[in-house]
């Protein structure tokens, strides 16, 4: 397998590309690598309008496909798409959904759509282009993006952190499946991002995006653009991130599940002391 990959003049599909991380890894894509872009979400508005930008700035050909991840045949028409008439070189599966707050709190809605977004969805996009690219035989790659909340149990994120378990140990395990096949397979776990994600899930009632440790979208995808080219098994960028993340391995699970508890309680919930 070559070193590292070359998106120049390459396609690279990005799911949740309309905010957030998405949108800033197609702009590195597009800025940094001279790649093009097949942006997938549903907001199909801000595609074309990340279509445009893309084009007029850097003559990048972005290819929108609005689809609802949550919906299966959404899923396996995203990949017919997308793959008609040109060749797929990489894939960032990123689209992702979170919420905040006591586990049995979650209406069963909310449980179907964590699971249908963060995790069936990436998984069979992942075999779907998997299967694809070791055909193509052309050393292609994916960066599934996961989480920093998967690498422990997260009280007050249960769910969500229990997708994104699932995503890094799913991605590591195909990464070697995939061993001499020429195609790589990379977990991309960041810490706090300041996007759409943290006003929606309620947590800036914890964190600010101006908090030292939240990074900003368009530095931490240019780490996650990097890792896919770079062909890294797992990353979590940022120093202090990883620091924590290093001790999150080291220490006992005993200890850090409830510092993690303590961090996120809200006031008035279970197991908080009011
Ligand atoms: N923000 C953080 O602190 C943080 C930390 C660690 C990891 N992450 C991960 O980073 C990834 C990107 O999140 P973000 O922070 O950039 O959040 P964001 O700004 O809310 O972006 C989420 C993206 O996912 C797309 N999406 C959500 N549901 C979808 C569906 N059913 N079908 C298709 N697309 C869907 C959204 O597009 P539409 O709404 O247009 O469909 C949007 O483009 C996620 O996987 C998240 O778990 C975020």
């Amino acid at each position: 397998m070559p070193r590292s990959m070359a998106l120049s003049g390459r396609y690279v599909l990005v799911t949740g590309a309309s905010s957030g991380l998405g949108r800033e890894i197609a702009r590195v894509i597009a800025r940094d690598y001279h790649g093009h872009v097949i942006a997938v979400a549903r907001r199909e508005q801000r595609l074309n309008e990340l279509a445009q930008e893309l084009r007029q700035r850097f003559g990048t050909t972005v290819v929108p496909i609005k689809a609802d991840l949550t919906r299966a045949e959404d899923v396996e028409r995203c990949f017919a798409q997308a793959t008609e008439g040109r060749s797929v070189h990489g894939v960032v599966l990123n689209a992702g959904v979170t919420y905040y707050g006591p586990a049995l709190s979650q209406s069963a809605a909310s449980v179907e759509t964590l699971l249908a977004t963060n995790a069936v969805a990436p998984v069979r996009l992942a075999q779907l282009f998997g299967r694809y690219l070791v055909e193509q035989g052309q050393s292609g790659g994916m960066l599934l993006v996961a989480s920093m909340a998967g690498l422990v149990p997260m009280p007050y994120q249960a769910l969500y952190g229990g997708t994104k378990a699932l995503l890094t140990s799913f991605g590591l395990a195909l990464r070697e499946e995939l061993r001499g096949s020429g195609v790589s397979v990379s977990v991309f776990a960041p810490g706090g991002i300041a996007t759409e994600m943290l006003d929606l899930s309620g947590l800036t009632a914890k964190f600010h995006p101006d908090d030292v440790g939240i990074m900003s979208a368009e530095i931490c995808a240019r780490a996650a653009v990097r890792a896919l080219v770079a062909r890294r098994a797992l990353v979590v960028p940022g120093a202090m991130n990883r620091v924590t993340a290093w001790l999150m391995r080291l220490l006992p699970r005993s200890w850090v599940v409830p510092i993690v508890a303590r961090l996120y309680r809200q006031p008035g919930t279970l197991g908080s002391s009011r």
